[in-house]
């Protein structure tokens, strides 16, 4: 790994170099320069991998979604965008330098480049959606213009700006293309420009495929359909609107197919655990709101529970979660939570499991953590199971 970066710090410098060498040849202008450089961040900034995962909440934060380097990626890019002659010109003009020659180089380069002024982040997605727009570009170019959009919409006011530069448009037809990386990444795109974002949330919405996404969510690929789910969950989470299409397109059959089959890839279902629990809040919040048959449907409440004896803790604890929320519903019996999903016996098992993870000193703290959870749904369970018996009057 560590030779790999400095590899490309190194290609980085003859991409400079090059770049330099060709702008002052030929007088090309600043804004063409800025093709080579994404923001005009500190160089130690630019080194950091970007920890858009950390953000990424409704992602369940269940793993490292083997996010892009935004330096990888723009040096991908740049080298895409070069001149070869020109870059291997520039790779000799280094190779007999000294290392202090080549320290010094690096920060006449640096300095260079603090001169000139970047390009703003919007001139940057227009190439980017020219590229994505044009059918002559590569499958490789058509995936680096994606990260390079994917990294660029982190920003809301940039996520805002992708819907008035017709890149919404321009991603949303990137659905339909043949290969299934880049429908992924045009997923990922749209999830990440919609994620609490209500403006974004409509403007994708008012495209109307939120039926497309829910059916890739059911994808043999994977990686397509877990980021599938996240653009599905992005954009309807705290919207009413989005909620409504979800479910008119079926998307809580969706949901219970996934849970009830142990087949799926478990972040996949971690993912639809987070959904339903956040759906769950939902409903609570409207409670003038009809409450959806779906909540109360015993194959899935079986599901959940189910996974409370997963393997996984992270997704038992999501599966706590998820029926503490669906325990506050009004229509949901906690005898029928009983007698068909045994949570009873579900949560006994959980006790006795918590407590031997606590013995363990490098789990102790998050089983300690679950172990809250789990008697919290145990006092809402036992509260409401007891109130069941009494007639009301
Ligand atoms: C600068 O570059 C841009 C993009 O390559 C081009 O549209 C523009 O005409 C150039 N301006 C000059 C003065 O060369
Ligand atoms: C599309 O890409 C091709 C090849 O990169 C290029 O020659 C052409 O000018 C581009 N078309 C537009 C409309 O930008
Ligand atoms: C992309 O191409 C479509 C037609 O192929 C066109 O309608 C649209 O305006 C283009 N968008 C951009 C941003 O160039
Ligand atoms: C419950 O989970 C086990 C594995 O943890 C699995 O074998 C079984 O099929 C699941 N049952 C349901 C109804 O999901
Ligand atoms: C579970 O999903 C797989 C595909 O991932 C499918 O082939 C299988 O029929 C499903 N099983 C059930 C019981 O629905």
């Amino acid at each position: 790994m560590r030779a790999v970066r400095l590899i490309l710090i190194l290609s980085l410098i003859i991409v400079i170099s090059a770049t330099v060498a060709w702008a002052s040849d030929a007088k090309v202008n600043k804004s063409a320069l800025g093709l080579f450089w994404s923001t005009g961040k500190e160089e130690g900034e630019l080194f950091r991998k970007t920890q858009s995962e950390e953000s990424e909440a409704l992602d369940g934060n269940d793993e490292l979604d083997g996010g892009f380097s935004s330096l990888d990626g723009m040096l991908q890019w740049a080298i895409g965008h070069s001149d070869p002659a020109k870059l291997k010109e520039g790779a000799k003009s280094v190779q007999h330098l000294s290392d202090d020659e080549l320290k010094k180089r690096q920060i006449e380069i640096k300095e260079l480049m603090e001169k000139l002024k970047m390009p703003s982040d919007a001139e940057l997605m227009k190439i980017a959606i020219d590229d994505l727009n044009n059918s002559s570009t590569t499958l490789e170019n058509r995936l680096l213009a994606l990260e390079e959009i994917l990294t660029l919409v982190e920003p809301i006011d940039n996520a805002n700006d992708l819907g008035k530069l017709g890149g919404l448009a321009a991603v949303i037809r990137q659905l339909d293309n043949v290969e299934p990386d880049v429908r992924k990444l045009a997923a990922w795109v749209l999830g990440k420009a919609s994620q609490n974002n209500p403006v974004v949330q409509k403007q994708v919405l008012d495209f109307g495929i939120l039926a497309k996404l829910v059916k890739m969510v059911r994808s043999d690929v994977v990686d397509e359909a877990t980021k599938a789910l996240y653009a599905v969950s992005a954009l309807i989470r705290n919207n009413q609107n989005g909620q409504e299409i979800f479910y008119a397109e079926a998307g809580d059959l969706m949901l219970k197919d996934i849970l009830s089959n142990s087949t799926f890839d478990i972040r996949l279902r971690r993912k639809c655990v987070f959904l339903i629990s956040d759906l769950a809040v939902s409903q609570l919040e409207n409670a003038d709101k009809a409450e959806l048959p779906f909540f109360r449907d015993h194959v899935f409440l079986r599901a959940i529970v189910n996974l409370t004896s997963s393997d996984d803790l992270d997704l038992q604890e999501k599966a706590l979660d998820a029926i503490k929320n669906l325990l506050q519903l009004r229509t949901i019996s906690a005898s029928a939570l009983k007698d068909f999903c045994a949570l009873d016996k579900a949560l006994e098992r959980m006790r006795l499991q918590l407590q031997q993870l606590m013995e363990d000193e490098d789990q102790r703290d998050y089983a300690q953590d679950v172990e809250i959870l789990r008697r919290e749904v145990e006092l809402i369970f036992y509260k409401k199971l007891e109130k069941g018996f009494h007639v009301p009057t």
